[in-house]
């Protein structure tokens, strides 16, 4: 028991640090995300996400408030969905509404190892939803 005791500390380490990494989304990916937000997403969804600032755009309705997703969805954050529906993935109530199918766009954001034109990498990708998880209210 004696020899073992020294060895308990680290176990208990090991376990909640593959905890951590598992629930907290890595700071540079969301950093990442944030870039891309603020590239792609933010002239609708405003800086922050909650859509202030979009009246001006003329879309003729006020884009969603992104930073409510988790409280629209029963507080689990619809990681799924987002992605889905920022890829063009999931059918539009209104084929004319304003935001851009990703999935055929591209995310081309400001950073130096993005996307090349028209495509999205799974690591853009997951920095996105990553950063947008990060600001839910
Ligand atoms: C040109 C404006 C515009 C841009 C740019 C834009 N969006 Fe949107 N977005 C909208 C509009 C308008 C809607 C709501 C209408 C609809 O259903 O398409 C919407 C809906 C959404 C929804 C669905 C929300 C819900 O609760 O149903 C998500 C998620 C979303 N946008 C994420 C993003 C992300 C992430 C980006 C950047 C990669 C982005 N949008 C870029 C205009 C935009």
């Amino acid at each position: 028991m004696t020899l073992l005791k020294p060895l308990v500390p680290l176990a208990c380490m090991a376990i909640l640090g593959a905890c951590a990494t598992a629930l907290t989304p890595d700071k540079s990916s969301v950093t990442r995300g944030k870039t891309i937000f603020a590239k792609e997403c933010s002239a609708c969804h405003g800086a922050n996400g909650d859509g202030a600032g979009s009246a001006s755009l003329g879309l003729g309705m006020t884009p969603p408030d992104l930073t409510g997703l988790t409280a629209r969805n029963d507080g689990a954050f619809p990681r799924a969905f987002v992605q889905r529906f920022v890829l063009g993935q999931i059918e539009k109530e209104d084929p004319d509404a304003a935001m851009p199918e990703f999935g055929t766009v591209g995310l081309q954001h400001a950073a130096k190892d993005g996307a090349p034109a028209g495509e999205v990498t799974a690591e853009d990708m997951i920095a996105l939803l990553d950063y947008i998880e990060t600001i839910q209210k």
